[in-house]
């Protein structure tokens, strides 16, 4: 099976998101990945539950929000609420992580735990077995534009071995830096879920640079290349 885009409205043009969402999901994404951040948690300031329930009327795509704030246990119901298949907080930030993926589950939704670059896998050592997905930081949160950071990639290829030894279906999104360029190397780790936002936004054409990209992943099953 091949991993699937996750085009990051970072880094969409604002003043016409429900357009460009529309662009990435007729160029096949599977699905919308909503960028919040608090100006606290980490050094910027983007969108909330309001704006998420707005995408919510304008796309069919699962919206897969990752909450880049502080006290993130306060507002995952108000995401859910808002038409979130996915929520994501990140450990760092999670006082009470058993409490809080127990509360995004029980509200109906996906729970995902985010790890920043350079906070190890142990991290989530006794959370695993009850999440849905990982979430890898391959860059430093707060912007979109940065360079991947290469060392993240052989975090997910441990990820995945150890997600395969304990048996459990849990999935892989990596999210930062991902380009046209990187994308198979990226895809090759045993990845599940990919973010992208520049190297899409990024683009004169959205859509098509969707396009190509999911044709990327498409074609790496066929060639065998997808591990
Ligand atoms: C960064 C965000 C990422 C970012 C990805 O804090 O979590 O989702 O928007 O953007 P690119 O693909 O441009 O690195
Ligand atoms: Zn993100």
């Amino acid at each position: 099976m091949s991993a699937v885009l996750a085009p990051s409205i970072l880094s969409a043009d604002f003043a016409r998101l429900g357009a460009q969402v529309k662009e990435v999901e007729a160029g096949g994404a599977a699905l919308i990945h909503v960028d919040v951040m608090d100006g606290h948690f980490v050094p910027n300031i983007t969108i909330g539950p309001a704006v998420t329930a707005a995408l919510r009327k304008v796309t069919q795509l699962p919206l897969d929000c990752h909450l880049m704030i502080s006290d993130p246990d306060r507002y995952v119901l108000d995401f859910v609420e808002a038409g979130a298949e996915m929520v994501s907080v990140h450990v760092e930030a999670a006082v009470h992580l058993h409490r809080t993926v127990k509360r995004i589950q029980d509200a109906g939704a996906k729970a995902g735990v985010v790890l920043n670059p350079a906070t190890p896998l142990s991290a989530i050592e006794d959370i695993l077995p009850e999440v849905d997905f990982v979430l890898l930081m391959s860059v430093n949160p707060g912007f979109g534009g940065q360079k991947l950071i290469p060392p993240v990639l052989q975090k997910a290829r441990r990820l995945r071995e150890w997600i395969e030894r304990e048996g459990l279906s849990t999935r892989i999104e990596i999210d930062g830096g991902v380009t046209v360029d990187n994308l198979r190397e990226v895809a090759s780790c045993g990845i599940d879920m990919i973010v992208t936002g520049s190297a899409v936004f990024g683009t004169p054409d959205p859509r098509a640079t969707t396009q190509k990209m999911v044709r990327t992943l498409a074609e790496m099953v066929e060639d065998g290349s997808r591990c």
